[in-house]
């Protein structure tokens, strides 16, 4: 009776050039494992989830990418979306189609490009939470402690523990803060009150959608009149039309920030949100000049701290670099100074309109 949703619509743009909106970076190997990141997320749940039980909720475009990299999963468990409205209008798709076939369900909801380094542990706590919502209306996230004050994830201020199962690292949350502005952030890390939120959410298919109800009862109340138009020939004209009527918003802002059920299970399983090229170096092996180097043919040269991602078609020599991400794809190069990467979404935009 549970579920796994994988939310796969992202673009990543923080990515680029590496990740580009025809191929985001869910669909890509940035680890160099042999597998991709959605690949990775589906292997980590498929201990305890069966196949015919996952969904992808993703763009039209991606359908092929998913179902190559997938084979596990057939064409009706690729939930297609035809515009991004961000992620509750998936979860909202994703929750009435389940409830189609099984309305008692729990849920979990995962995103598709997160690094998780000890799955044992992971999975035990993915276990305990799904223990937790079965029989009673909570909305549970993973919560971890944060290291340093990011502005791009959710905070999470903890209340009590909650007595449940023996278990020590379940809190009521008393608030939830979605990218705080970076003073803001500062002040949560100081605390020492805040966990952040994985993005990682466990709750029963009845206390998402009553949460739906309370919250974005506009969303639900467009998805909720598909019920009985799903997986039937009329679904992709009912969620084109639903769509296009559907205000875009996250599920953060639209319901974890508001809701009195939620709570967090907080634990350690080595997570890292592969959101930045910071984040993909902080997470690799570098060589004694402190240099993480994806590439067969680049000679570096009094070269530190650099992140250099290039193509083995061509020599690349570099010189006299200090903390610079050095990326191609294709038609594109990027040369960038690592702390200056929050940019990178603006070259992305400034591309497409030169092009
Ligand atoms: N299907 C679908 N449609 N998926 C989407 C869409 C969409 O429109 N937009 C985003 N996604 C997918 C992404 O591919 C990713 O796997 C996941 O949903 C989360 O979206 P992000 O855009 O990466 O969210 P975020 O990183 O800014 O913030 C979330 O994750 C943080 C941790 O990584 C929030 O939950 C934060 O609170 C959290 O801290
Ligand atoms: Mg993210």
């Amino acid at each position: 009776n549970n579920f796994c949703i994988i939310m796969a619509g992202g673009v990543g743009s923080r990515f680029w050039p590496l990740s580009r909106s025809s191929r985001p970076k869910q669909f890509l190997d940035i680890l160099g494992t042999g597998r991709t990141l959605i690949q990775q997320t589906y292997d980590r749940y498929s201990s305890i989830i069966p196949p015919e039980n996952f969904l992808v909720v993703t763009s039209v475009s991606y359908k092929d990418l998913v179902l190559e990299q997938l084979p596990e999963l057939n064409e009706k468990q690729v939930l297609l979306e035809p515009l991004r409205r961000n992620t509750a209008p998936c979860v909202a798709y994703a929750a009435y189609k389940v409830k189609t076939s099984n309305p008692q369900a729990n849920l979990i909801v995962a995103p598709s490009d997160h690094l998780i380094l000890k799955e044992e542990e992971f999975i035990r706590q993915v276990q305990n939470g799904l223990e937790f919502v079965k029989d009673r209306d909570a909305l549970v996230t993973l919560g971890i402690k944060p290291s340093r004050p990011e502005t791009g994830y959710g905070y999470i201020q903890v209340k009590k523990k909650v007595k449940f199962n023996n278990l020590d690292n379940l809190h009521k949350v008393k608030t939830f803060t979605e990218k705080p502005d970076s003073e803001m952030a500062r002040i949560f890390l100081e605390s020492g009150e805040f966990f952040w939120n994985s993005g990682i959410f466990i709750w029963s298919l009845p206390s998402i959608l009553a949460a739906f109800d309370t919250y974005l009862s506009d969303i639900s109340k467009l998805f909720a009149k598909g019920l009985k138009l799903y997986n039937t020939e009329d679904e992709v004209h009912f969620i084109n039309k639903t769509y296009s009527e559907c205000q875009g918003i996250s599920i953060d802002y639209g319901i974890m920030e508001k809701a009195a059920n939620v709570f967090v299970l907080t634990a350690d399983f080595g997570w890292s949100d592969l959101g930045t090229w910071s984040s993909l170096y902080d997470n690799k092996e570098k060589d004694k000049e402190k240099n993480v180097i994806n590439g067969e043919n680049i000679l570096t040269y009094d070269t530190s701290n650099c992140i250099i991602n290039l193509s083995d078609e061509k020599v690349a020599v570099l010189q006299g670099l200090d903390g610079y991400i050095v990326a191609e794809s294709n038609d594109t190069l990027m040369i960038c100074r690592k702390e200056d990467e929050q940019q990178i979404k603006q070259f992305v935009t400034d591309v497409r309109i030169q092009k």
